[in-house]
């Protein structure tokens, strides 16, 4: 989070009362009652929860297993089926015909695809998988637009037990391939293409330059004409969708599946090395998926129409686009390409046009469509809207302001959602009808869910700042990094492993009435519009040029993106005309174009401190274009600050 940020939120005082409204959690009473529960009998009330919203192939006996922590298993002896829950169950309730997603493509096609017909797609596909040797356990790595088919590929894995990988569509072809090594799956499913900003960007391409090396464990590719964009076809690796599935039968039972079965593998960056594969389970991440749709949202399935902007790769458009508003049966909205096309009016037409009431997006976004102007949203009846929320990164209060005002006519809640890839769902959010909000805090734990702040010792902190932890396990918690047991440990279970508690990598600060305000990472993680990049992965990409020596890749504030890249680069050669763009276009090759620099600094020297650490709190500083706070006498060579400062020209 910038400085200005940070003292925006810290001089905020304003508190927004919940509209009123007759749902189960109406008043702040009744979400203590709900804390309250778990308090008195923990595994018993998430038991219960377990037990009343979910439809179990098997019961389950233990609720949690915490022999080996950091390992926790939830629900370990039950069998469940998530894709038997997201849609057998609501065709076998009656509700066959009611919408289940309401898609829009980039140029104005629409589909209304019912929970019937949903079911039916997505047993031809689980019928297909099969059909091209896929069995359960097996790793497949989704790599698509947002198009429906995205949502049947994730149901069909969850349906036959096919651990899936969702790949971001922007991700770079190098970024793919590494994912699909990591993971060493068998199957990518594709598109040909799909539309962003008015043109087909192909995916297909990637694919094929991902693989071009050859990749052993990989044996299909199979490909959704979206695009209609000429593609490369290898045959006998390469098998067309619509053909495949209109072959297969329109059922296919559901596997048996454990509840700890690993659903699925969400890559994500983190401080060091390469992204590591967060491991969700099946049960537990199915039941906090379903519940926060209803504590968070208030959402009701027969009503409500639901809208979360993210994109499928991102651990949101896992549970907030697909899984939470299908398991509740309810109907969500899927919409394929960019928030400013054809204008900056799009999202708010959709909303208009396809009624929806609970929008989700994050604050990139609505600090991008506040700066477009007002004209936009008031061009449309956004009448029907009656909860709106965010998530991804702190939400100044100016933009949460505007989000309340304009685009809620000071009608809807606004509910901040602190949560992360290895969550699973929200810890930190408000209960729409319940809870008092402040603008740019996500107020407090939802029930079930223990967080606090602590110092540097793991010792609780009352009042004011520190780090953020989560003391108890969760269901929907990650069960690990795929093939790296250390680094789980190291990442999240040593800083406080005498308490045991989850360190969650963010600082944080508790007001006097126990709100809870995001500060931003403690780690070398950005956040650059949302969107997760180690400052690592970034300095690795531009190494690997053949003109860079060496690079230190800081934050810097950004009005839209609430962080942007700045890169401080060491070159082998002189500056020659050109580069930076062509370091720009390297990085994007190399990680995808949400890691590219936006100021490339190209300087002599890095500032070390004697024991060759990189002062990052000064290269922050400088980015930022800030005094400088950090104590540079033990720096080598004082002269360095200057031309870091770009005040002299190599
Ligand atoms: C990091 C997790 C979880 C979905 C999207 C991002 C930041 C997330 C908030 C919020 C302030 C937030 C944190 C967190 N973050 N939500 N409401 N307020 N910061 O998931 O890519 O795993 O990133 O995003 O820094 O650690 P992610």
């Amino acid at each position: 989070m910038s400085q200005e940020n940070i003292e925006s939120v810290l001089d905020e005082t304003r508190v927004f009362e919940p509209p009123q409204s007759d749902t189960s959690f109406s008043s702040i009473a009744d979400w203590q009652r709900a804390c309250d529960n778990f308090e008195a009998d923990f595994e018993g009330t998430w038991g219960d929860l377990a037990r009343q919203n979910l439809t179990w192939q098997k019961p389950f006996h233990t609720v949690l297993n915490s022999d080996k922590p950091p390992f926790y298993r939830w629900f370990e002896d039950g069998n469940i089926n998530l894709s038997e829950n997201c849609l057998d169950r609501h065709v076998n309730n009656g509700l066959g015909e009611r919408t289940a997603i309401i898609w829009e493509g980039e140029p104005g096609d629409v589909r209304h695809i019912s929970y019937q017909q949903l079911l039916a797609e997505v047993c031809q596909a689980a019928n297909s998988l099969k059909t091209l040797g896929v069995v359960k356990g097996d790793r497949v790595i989704i790599y698509m637009p947002m198009i429906p088919e995205a949502a049947v590929a994730m149901l069909a894995c969850a349906r036959i037990g096919a651990t899936h990988s969702v790949v971001f569509g922007a991700f770079s072809a190098q970024a793919l391939r590494d994912r699909v090594e990591d993971a060493a799956a068998t199957l990518i499913i594709t598109a040909d293409g799909g539309y962003r900003r008015g043109a087909v960007h192909s995916l297909k391409n990637s694919v094929d330059e991902a693989l071009s090396q050859g990749c052993p464990s990989l044996k299909h590719v199979l490909v959704v004409k979206r695009g209609q964009n000429d593609v490369n076809w290898v045959d006998n690796r390469d098998i067309d969708w619509t053909t495949l599935l209109t072959q297969q039968a329109t059922t296919c039972p559901p596997e048996t599946i454990a509840s700890e079965h690993p659903l699925f593998i969400l890559y994500t960056s983190g401080s060091t090395g390469k992204p590591k594969g967060i491991v969700h389970s099946t049960g537990g991440y199915l039941l906090w998926a379903h519940l926060t749709m209803l504590y968070s949202f208030d959402f009701k399935p027969a009503s409500d129409v639901f809208w979360c902007t993210a994109d499928v790769g991102w651990i949101t458009g896992h549970t907030y686009s697909v899984y939470g508003p299908l398991s509740n049966g309810g109907t969500t909205v899927m919409y394929e390409g960019v928030p400013t096309y054809p204008d900056a009016g799009r999202l708010w037409k959709i909303c208009q046009d396809h009624k929806v009431s609970i929008f989700y997006t994050a604050p990139t976004a609505i600090r991008a469509l506040n700066k477009a102007g007002d004209q936009y949203p008031n061009a449309y009846d956004l009448s029907k809207l009656r909860v709106l929320g965010t998530v991804g990164e702190p939400i100044n209060p100016e933009a949460w302001m505007w989000y309340y005002k304009v685009i809620g006519g000071e009608r809807c809640p606004v509910v901040d959602t602190w949560w992360q890839t290895e969550t699973g769902g929200h810890m930190l959010a408000p209960m729409p009808f319940a809870t008092p909000t402040k603008p740019g805090s996500a107020t407090h734990a939802l029930p079930g869910i223990a967080t606090e702040i602590v110092d540097a010792q793991g010792d609780v902190v009352q009042k004011g700042g520190g780090l953020l932890v989560i003391t108890k396990p969760w269901p929907s918690m990650l069960r690990g990094i795929w093939g790296d047991e250390v680094r789980f440990i190291e990442t999240y279970w040593q800083k406080f492993a005498d308490k045991g508690y989850y360190f969650a990598g963010d600082g944080a600060r508790k007001d006097e009435d126990g709100y809870f305000w995001i500060m931003g990472r403690v780690d070398d993680v950005l956040n650059v519009s949302g969107h997760r990049l180690g400052t690592m992965e970034i300095e690795s990409a531009l190494v690997s040029h053949d003109a860079v020596a060496e690079a230190a890749v800081v934050g810097c504030p950004d009005d839209i993106k609430g962080e942007g890249i700045f890169a401080f680069v060491i070159l082998k050669t002189a500056v020659t005309e050109g580069l930076e763009q062509e370091l720009r276009a390297h990085v994007t090759k190399t990680i995808g174009a949400i890691a590219k620099p936006d100021v490339i600094r190209f300087t002599e020297n890095l500032p070390k401190t004697r024991s060759g650490k990189i002062m990052r709190r000064l290269l922050r500083d400088i980015a930022a274009g800030r005094e400088i706070t950090s104590d540079i006498s033990t720096l080598e060579d004082q002269a360095v600050v200057a031309q870091l400062q770009g005040k002299t020209v190599s």
